[in-house]
């Protein structure tokens, strides 16, 4: 069953905000029509001010909530300090505004999902990983056996556990050594940055990771799975225990937002066109089963991580990551999840919003 939660458990305060937003817009519309000054409620230009003042206001408003838990499936991020709350947004030419905690780190987790899908995307083509993977989201939860299951290994989707194991496994590299060596490059080039393993990250789900080995071995049953199984959800752990603060994951979403040159190092990670079908990808399935909501929303691809990150992009101008660790039902940090719809509202960046000619 679908349970809300981003708009479920908040609800009241989503349905009133999304009124409040239209209700200014139109408020603007009809101001402008008599030659007045359109609503201050509708920041318009990416200027330093506006996007200064849209993090701050955002951190302010949401720094105080105690809503959501750490993940705790994985024995190691029931420790992570829930209090973590760091904001970075970064543009496509390379300016980076931060706020909060920038020094505490943690396990990247699923994000990691989407640069390691951008690479399988730049290395055998987005025709590819339609066939050998799928890009449809199953709507259902991000661990799901029945998934697999309904479609028999069919449209399992690089951005949920079956098919990001299934892209590990289809990802350069003779063995998994070269496979981890070429997808934490990856990250590294995205990130712009020497990032390290979590180690007790990795040991704590590795020791624990029997569902994914369980979906892995489904999967080669139905010939989905390209690589050893066993191997492939190893190598899989490991990027999912990525360790990333704010910064180095805005600077990702940057990277994504500037057709996949990163934009504080210069260097081309990969194609524009790898990036357009990767955040197509996390349009769709980003948030997990909660991914409808967050685009109705928000308007912005983006993608979460039981870690409590979660990056947005909005491309050819910026990218945002957000980290708190503590989550909602569908495994998506509650407070990212609000900074950045308040900073998007903010900045008036929802590509959809658009007022008539
Ligand atoms: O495989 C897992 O369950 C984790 N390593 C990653 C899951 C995750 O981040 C889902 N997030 N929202």
């Amino acid at each position: 069953m679908k349970r809300a939660l981003f708009f479920g458990k908040y609800c009241a305060t989503a349905v009133l905000v999304l009124a409040a937003v239209s209700i200014t817009m139109t408020a603007g519309a009809q101001k402008k029509k008599k030659g007045t000054t359109p609503s201050a409620a509708a920041t318009t230009g990416l200027s330093k001010e506006n996007i200064e003042a849209a993090i701050n206001d955002a951190y302010n408003a949401n720094k105080d909530s105690k809503e959501g838990k750490n993940a705790d499936y994985i024995k190691e991020l029931a420790n992570v300090d829930p209090n973590i709350y760091g904001i970075a947004l970064v543009t496509a030419d390379g300016t980076v505004y931060t706020k909060g905690d920038l020094d505490s780190r943690v396990s990247i987790q699923s994000i990691s999902k989407v640069f390691t899908l951008a690479r399988v995307i730049e290395e055998h083509g987005a025709k590819y990983v339609m066939d050998k993977i799928g890009v449809d989201a199953t709507g259902l939860r991000f661990n799901s056996i029945v998934a697999i299951e309904l479609q028999k290994g069919k449209e399992i989707n690089p951005l949920v556990n079956p098919g990001a194991i299934a892209a590990v496994s289809l990802v350069n590299g003779a063995d998994s050594a070269a496979k981890w060596k070429n997808i934490l490059q990856t990250h590294d080039e995205f990130a712009g940055a020497d990032l390290q393993l979590n180690g007790p990250v990795y040991i704590s789900e590795a020791g624990d990771n029997l569902r994914n080995q369980a979906i892995a071995h489904l999967l080669l049953a139905y010939g989905r799975m390209y690589f050893d199984p066993v191997q492939s959800t190893d190598v899989y752990t490991k990027q999912c225990a990525i360790n990333v603060n704010a910064r180095d994951l805005g600077i990702m979403a940057a990277t994504l937002a500037n057709g996949g040159v990163n934009p504080i190092t210069k260097k081309k990670v990969v194609s524009p066109e790898t990036t357009a079908f990767t955040l197509s990808v996390m349009a769709t399935a980003g948030l997990y089963d909660d991914s409808g909501q967050w685009l109705y929303a928000v308007g912005l691809p983006a993608k979460s991580g039981v870690g409590g990150g979660i990056i947005a992009v909005c491309p050819g101008k910026f990218g945002i990551a957000v980290i708190s660790p503590p989550l909602n039902a569908a495994g998506n940090s509650v407070k990212a999840q609000k900074t950045i719809y308040d900073i998007v509202k903010k900045l008036n960046v929802n590509p959809y919003l658009v007022q008539p000619k």
